[in-house]
């Protein structure tokens, strides 16, 4: 049942249901792309089979894939005019999503199809902005570290080229498989924050890059993506396991959120967190720091007790970037590298049946007042 407000508002929306939608479908403690599990996805496909899912509400054949993979080889790069203005951009003391937000926004201005509303090419910037996300994270860092650019290689996965771009060798292939599993896990979540803000932009028939732009600005605040960053920096905070407990129920006693925990619609566990704790447990052992996630397990323990909440897709996500060595705040980022397949495909859908996000507010202000000149005030 919705929570009501003042009798009249779902409050945050609570309940409400805004569209219809075939895209991704959360019940009880399950989520669904397209009707295939988490699961079943995050352990036998890959970001690449997950994207053409998403898009085109099919697993694609071998042919299909490859021609998507090539497509994405075809746009993953940047052009050197690119590259000079990207590098022009301030990248000290600024947030990443908002350097991201940034540069995607720029990049709407190289591209002659930005406003073409045809369906071949909505495909066409799509594509684009999917294979260029993760360059863009990737070369942003390059750039806080006084590197130059690395150019992708072609043949290789969304996942590969990222870490690639991001580090400059070729990775280790367990870790492709890790990044691969993340962009899988963080592709689509139905109507979550950034999506419907990425629809309500297109309700308007405001362009693609608009859109996309309006859901990286959603995804960075703390309450929705940008909380995988805060995970980090609290485990960092507490310090040890031993900490842990009382530093939490402090926190707690303080009134404070403890970032990663709860969901406004999974109750009883969000799948992904599952996944995750599962790769961090492994993962933290191999990098010699098992303490991340012993804290971890003690945080989604006392936190549980105290007060029923569980994990969401962004606890366990934080000490699995951070064992393969990835700076805190590109969390939200590589976040927007892979959940722009599901901005994309919300986008798509919103176009395809549409009709403008024009919500009422109950009125609770003043009412009958009579301007008066400006000595009288
Ligand atoms: N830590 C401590 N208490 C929490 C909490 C958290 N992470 N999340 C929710 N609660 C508590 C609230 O304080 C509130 O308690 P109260 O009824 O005693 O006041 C109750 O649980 C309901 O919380 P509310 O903020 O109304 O839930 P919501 O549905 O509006 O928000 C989230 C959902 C995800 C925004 C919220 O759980 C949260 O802020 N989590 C931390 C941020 C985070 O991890 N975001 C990523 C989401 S994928």
């Amino acid at each position: 049942m919705a929570q009501t407000y003042d009798g009249a508002v779902n409050k945050g929306l609570e309940g409400v249901i805004a569209c219809t939608t075939e895209i991704s479908y959360i019940i009880d403690a399950n989520l669904t792309y397209r009707g295939y599990t988490i699961e079943d996805l995050a352990e036998n496909s890959s970001f690449e089979e997950v994207l053409y899912l998403l898009w085109n509400n099919k697993l694609p054949n071998e042919s299909e894939l490859n021609e998507l993979k090539k497509d994405i080889a075809d746009n993953i790069g940047f052009t050197d005019d690119q590259l000079k203005n990207l590098k022009a951009l301030p990248n000290k003391n600024v947030h990443p999503m908002a350097w991201l937000r940034t540069a995607v926004s720029m990049l709407a201005l190289w591209d002659d199809e930005s406003q073409d509303d045809s369906p071949e090419a909505i495909n066409r910037v799509s594509l684009r902005l999917v294979a260029k996300m993760g360059g863009l994270v990737a070369y942003l860092e390059r750039l806080r570290q006084g590197k130059e650019y690395v150019a992708p290689k072609p043949g290789q996965s969304v996942a590969w080229n990222f870490l690639y771009m991001l580090n400059g060798g070729e990775p280790d292939a367990d870790m492709v498989k890790v990044m691969d599993t993340c962009l899988i896990l963080h592709a689509d979540h139905e109507l979550n924050c950034s999506a419907f803000a990425s629809r309500v932009t297109a309700s308007s028939l405001s362009d693609v890059y608009s859109a996309v732009v309006s859901a990286i600005s959603a995804l960075k605040g703390p309450l929705h993506g940008g909380a995988n960053e805060q995970v980090m920096r609290t485990l960092k905070k507490i310090g040890n396991v031993d900490n842990a407990k009382t530093w939490i129920e402090n926190a707690l006693a303080n009134k404070e959120k403890i970032m990663g925990i709860g969901h406004r619609v999974y109750k009883n566990g969000d799948p992904r967190a599952k996944i995750l704790r599962g790769m961090s447990e492994l993962l933290t052992k191999k990098s010699g720091e098992p303490q991340w996630y012993e804290m971890s397990r003690v945080i989604e323990d006392t936190v549980k007790d105290a007060k029923g909440l569980l994990p969401n897709v962004d606890f366990y996500s934080a000490t699995v970037y951070y064992s393969m060595g990835i700076p805190l705040d590109l969390y939200t980022p590589i976040f927007a590298t892979s959940r722009v397949a599901g901005w994309l495909a919300h986008i798509r859908e919103q176009y395809s049946k549409n009709r403008i996000y024009r919500p009422r507010g109950e009125w609770t202000g003043k009412s009958g007042l009579k301007w008066s000149p400006m000595t009288n005030r």
